[in-house]
């Protein structure tokens, strides 16, 4: 998800600027650099800068309470925590399409227990989380022309004092269908004589403007080898520990909600707009959640009813998707057909890449996937088409690195094939063709993971043997765009007592956001990270942080948060300055004490400084500069290495090890580097080997909108994951660094597709390589 600029914020006038010099790069080649940055912007924490709480493997600063089980997330809320609580629940259409002739919800109303009853009607076709046209006054009659066009489109809500209630209630709503026909296959709904998915289109698909680079057609006639493939990944479901919910609390006319939200503003700015509050009135909290992973964006169904069933009862409100609906109705990876035509030189300089995809977020839009592919390699020629494909299932959301996982499977695999028909080695093919960016690393991140996964092994495995387990190696090349800069504000006080306070409108996933908050404020005040309370996930902070969608939330806020803990610190010196008998800027902060900066001998530990306040504290306040050009675009870069096992005898194919080399400029916090890489191998190796969404397609039904049949990674298929963190400190930014929640999924998949295609001698070209598809695969060889 890329990011969105929240509500009330306003351009900033241009900053006047300074020019100052910056050594970066990585530490074993280091570049000195001149840069121009806002005058009033903090010195670069470049690779001479002396940090002492950044950079450390500090444990997460939540990690106690959620051990223990004390951290509250949304789903946990109870009537003990908001008296009167009543649970909510959604009556879904169980067809993929159909007209809803009648719908009563008298008896549900009549049931004791039951305190409201939504019955409500869908927005624009092209976008259903935007705003749902809900009808808060507790209708009870059906609107008029309803058509379900999907498996799980929400029809009616009730809030009721207990689940049970709610369910029962849910069960006593009479819904009288029409069955339309549908379409739920994307190849089928392609066809001329497809049922339509949304009235008023052209058939079933949407394509965008193609991207284009030099001449395509040039480039081919450049070409000495071409190669043309087809290559197919199935739709992917979120899956994230905890489902979409929302708990609404209208006090007058104000609004609170605790939701499960990787955008707390955002959230905010919808739930205004579509209760016509002014988003002052409005409060969106969300202190820790269970994942999301892209498809938690935005109010959605949910907290739309979650707000209208609230005001409706007079009475709180919790309501969630179960799993079940959560995987009809919160979103997907969305699959695609991808053609791909690569031309190179006979050396392996590749001359032109021409693609063409189409997939289905099913009602919804955006299946691209070639984005990655006007950024992995050196391409002089590019034609890039992406199609939508309208389909009557549920809508695709982004899923963490939208498009790239896909392009990323599509592309290294046809390299890999233009490897094999060159005779180079599908590394060396990498090497002739990387991007070659100032500071960037890869070419020493492809030299570690060859080295950690022993790629000099690769010629002597393969399919030969009389083994029934072949083994193989495969790489891939990760990248992602930047997206981090402003806006972020964020406050930090410092009371007379010593505490700390660091503040910020900004939601922690459970990536570690809480910890990079205490420890970008803790180095900027010379103090440990546990040493600074968070107040976060809350935008009655009336600070403005992003929405976490595309790797933004670390490297968005970090240099807002310095610049808030530097203000605090300015003014903790100047009203202690007299105390040592010198000036404001001569003072320091480190090791829990602030001292003379050329007499450190002359000190006061921190809370005796403090304690010079009297009785007000300070307020330190900070904004986020923006990214500082040349650099200021710069993408993400990583490199994964996989070695499998393939059994011939049952299709199994077993991940042996991934080397997993990343960078992400300055690795705030290497522990919490590490647990992102994990999670984004983990869920590759899902969708190279396990995941897909099946689809009943007479019935128009997802199968498997569950954990038993839709099969999640576990510690059964863990591979062993060898994280590499290679660091080239960038001067984009202040702290010297860049996200990188997305960039560790994006390759893994490919890399363990090239494995196998090595392991066996022969490519497979559709993902999951499940044992059933090995099998049928080495059974149409051994027939041919
Ligand atoms: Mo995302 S797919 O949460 O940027």
């Amino acid at each position: 998800m890329y990011p969105r600029t929240p509500s009330g914020d306003q351009p900033q006038a241009p900053p006047k600027k300074k020019r100052i010099k910056a050594k970066v790069g990585l530490k074993e080649r280091p570049q000195v650099v001149e840069i121009e940055v806002p005058e009033q912007d903090l010195p670069v924490w470049d690779l001479d800068a002396k940090l002492s709480v950044v950079g450390k493997r500090v444990l997460r600063v939540e990690g106690p309470e959620k051990v223990t089980g004390e951290a509250k997330y949304t789903l946990d809320y109870t009537p003990k925590d908001l008296p009167g609580l009543l649970y909510g629940r959604i009556l879904h259409s169980p067809f993929p399409h159909a007209r809803i002739e009648k719908i009563d919800a008298s008896k549900a109303l009549a049931l004791p227990g039951v305190k409201a009853v939504l019955l409500f009607d869908k927005g624009e076709w092209f976008n259903p989380n935007e705003v749902l046209k809900v009808a808060s006054e507790g209708p009870v009659s059906a609107p008029a022309d309803r058509v379900v066009t999907y498996e799980g489109d929400p029809l009616a809500a009730v809030a009721a004092q207990s689940e049970q209630i709610a369910d029962d209630a849910v069960d006593l709503i009479e819904v009288k269908y029409r069955r339309l026909p549908h379409v739920v296959d994307h190849e089928e709904a392609r066809q001329p004589n497809a049922p339509l998915v949304h009235k008023g289109t052209k058939g079933n698909t949407v394509s965008g403007d193609p991207f284009v680079r030099g001449d395509v057609e040039q480039g081919f006639k450049e070409a000495e080898v071409v190669i043309e493939r087809t290559l197919r990944v199935p739709v992917l479901l979120h899956n994230s520990p905890e489902c979409h919910v929302a708990v609404a609390h209208w006090e007058g006319g104000k609004l609170t909600v605790w939701a499960s939200t990787q955008g707390i503003n955002g959230f905010r700015d919808e739930l205004a707009k579509t209760f016509k509050l002014d988003p002052a009135n409005v409060r969106v909290i969300t202190q820790h959640m269970g994942g999301g992973f892209g498809s938690k964006f935005g109010m959605q169904a949910y907290g739309a009813m979650a707000a209208a069933l609230a005001k409706q009862a007079a009475a709180p409100v919790k309501l969630g998707y179960d799993r079940h609906q959560e995987n009809l109705t919160a979103g997907n990876r969305p699959n695609a057909t991808m053609w791909v035509k690569l031309g190179a030189k006979k050396d392996g300089t590749l001359t032109a890449l021409h693609c063409r995809s189409y997939g289905t977020a099913g009602i919804g839009r955006d299946a691209g996937v070639t984005y990655l592919m006007s950024l992995a390699y050196k391409v002089p020629h590019l034609r890039l088409e992406d199609s939508d494909v309208f389909t009557h299932a549920g809508y695709g959301m982004p899923m963490r690195a939208p498009g790239f996982p896909q392009g990323s499977y599509a592309l290294e695999s046809v390299m890999d094939d233009l490897a094999a028909e060159l005779k180079l080695d599908p590394l060396e093919l990498r090497r002739k063709n990387f991007v070659d960016q100032p500071l960037l690393a890869l070419d020493e991140m492809y030299r570690i993971g060859a080295e950690k996964i022993a790629w000099n092994r690769r010629n002597e495995l393969g399919p030969k043997g009389d083994s029934p387990l072949k083994r193989g190696l495969g790489m891939g090349t990760a990248v992602w765009p930047n997206y981090s800069g402003p806006p972020a504000r964020s406050r930090v006080t410092i009371a007379p007592d010593g505490s700390v306070e660091s503040a910020m409108a900004v939601q922690d996933l459970g990536t570690g956001t809480r910890t990079v908050v205490a420890m970008v404020t803790a180095e900027e005040l010379g103090l440990p990270a546990e040493a600074v309370k968070v107040n976060m996930g809350d935008t009655s902070l009336e600070l403005i942080a992003p929405d976490s969608g595309g790797s933004v939330t670390a490297l968005s806020i970090a240099p807002a948060i310095r610049a808030a803990a530097a203000d605090a610190k300015r003014q903790l010196f100047e009203r202690c300055a007299a105390a040592f008998n010198a000036q404001p800027e001569d003072l320091a902060a480190g090791e829990g004490k602030i001292f003379v900066r050329h007499d450190p001998q002359k000190f006061l530990t921190w809370q005796q400084a403090a304690a010079r306040l009297g009785t007000t504290a300070v307020v330190g306040r900070g904004e986020r500069l923006p990214n500082v050009e040349p650099y200021a675009n710069f993408p993400l870069w990583g490199a994964q290495f996989a070695e499998v096992e393939v059994d011939t005898e049952t299709g199994q194919v077993r991940v042996v090890k991934i080397v997993a080399v990343h960078e992400a400029g300055r690795a705030l916090n290497p522990a919490m580097f590490e647990s992102q890489i994990y999670g984004g191998v983990m869920m590759g190796a899902g969708y190279a080997l396990l995941e897909r969404r099946t689809m009943d397609k007479p019935e128009g039904r997802v199968v498997n909108p569950n954990l038993e049949d839709y099969k999640m990674i576990g510690p059964e298929e863990l591979p062993e994951i060898e994280t590499v963190i290679v660091e080239p400190i960038t001067p984009m930014n202040n702290v010297g660094g860049k996200g990188l929640g997305e960039p560790p999924t994006v390759p893994t998949a490919a890399a363990i597709a090239n494995a196998v295609a090595h392991a066996l001698g022969f490519r497979i070209y559709e993902l999951p390589l499940s044992p059933d598809r090995v099998l049928d695969a080495l059974e149409a060889r051994k027939e041919a």
